[in-house]
């Protein structure tokens, strides 16, 4: 089965990503980071090079100012990801640890991230249950609903111990090129001989929906020489980055509204002209929108404005 595994893989495995072509401890750990929520050819296109381009070096990154290390995040969203990455170059200054509980004491580095450092960074023998692995091993090993530590297991029995990184690797591009959630390829499959699950494979995929939440935001918008006054958000999802004040809003003085979604948040984005400018304003202008370091959410509004 492990044979089979790595000779589909070699044929037919996302080798060319860049982060899966280099042995730099701190692009594999940036990689992981930015794969967490966002696609990969998005994080392969645009953040990661652009990323690097500005941090080369895990010292460089220690060495900068939280403001340049959210702007470099700006569009990525989940910002204390941004935050996090940069607490953990501080913290590690030259090179991040090598085994598996000093990485789980890092800031933002949790049980997936730790493990594909090790797995993919230093070829430790290790398992890595990613959504794409996990689905794969409970149809494997047929396994309804089970917990982490069934699933570590299961995982564990068929883990390549002579080539970790490539074993591990290898279950992942099969859980999104073929054992996908839905119409999944098994024809194609080179687990399809003994696989468990292949009768019914859709039983197997979990369908917990995120409980996503309704909420308002109200935004206030000050223009002034064709300027518009933002000003550094603080203790909110989007801290330490310029966006629009929060208003209450005032019917009269409405503008128009947008929705927009962020993490579990669906909101409706509602603007308001204000008479005043907000305390410690930083104006931008018109044509700095597009290439200032704003979230999606605040280049969305402005969008509306100009
Ligand atoms: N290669 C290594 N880690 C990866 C990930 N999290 N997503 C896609 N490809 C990867």
């Amino acid at each position: 089965m492990q044979k089979r595994l790595l000779k589909w893989y070699e044929k037919y495995g996302r080798h060319a990503l860049p982060w899966r072509k280099t042995t730099n401890i701190y692009h594999i750990y940036l990689s992981e980071i930015m794969l967490q929520q966002t696609q990969v050819n998005r994080v392969r296109d645009e953040y990661y090079p652009q990323f690097l381009a500005k941090f080369p070096t895990l010292k460089a990154l220690a060495e900068a100012k939280e403001e340049e290390v959210i702007a470099a995040w700006s569009g990525l969203g989940y910002y204390s990801r941004a935050r996090n990455l940069h607490k953990t170059a501080k913290l590690c200054q030259d090179a991040l640890p090598k085994s598996y509980e000093e990485l789980l004491k890092l800031p933002g580095i949790g049980s997936y991230t730790a493990s594909a450092i090790c797995a993919f960074g230093y070829h430790q023998n290790i398992v890595v249950l990613d959504t794409n692995i996990k689905r794969v091993i409970k149809r494997y090993c047929a396994l309804l609903n089970p917990n982490e530590k069934t699933l570590n297991q299961a995982a564990e029995k068929i883990l390549n111990d002579k080539e970790p990184r490539a074993h591990n690797l290898a279950l992942m591009d099969l859980g999104s090129m073929l054992c996908t959630p839905k119409n999944p390829q098994c024809s194609l499959c080179p687990l399809a001989s003994e696989c468990q699950g292949k009768e019914e494979p859709e039983l197997y995929t979990q369908t917990k929906k995120t409980a996503y939440e309704a909420m308002d935001l109200f935004f206030g918008v000050y223009i002034k020489d064709e300027k518009i006054a933002l000003v550094k958000t603080e203790g909110s999802m989007y801290k330490g980055m310029l966006a629009l004040p929060e208003v209450d809003p005032l019917e009269e003085n409405y503008i128009t509204s947008f929705k927009h979604a962020y993490t579990k948040y669906r909101l409706t984005v509602k603007l308001y002209r204000i008479d005043e400018a907000p305390k410690e304003p930083q104006w931008i202008a018109f044509d700095e929108i597009e290439s200032a370091p704003l979230s999606s959410l605040v280049k969305k509004a402005l969008a509306k404005l100009v």
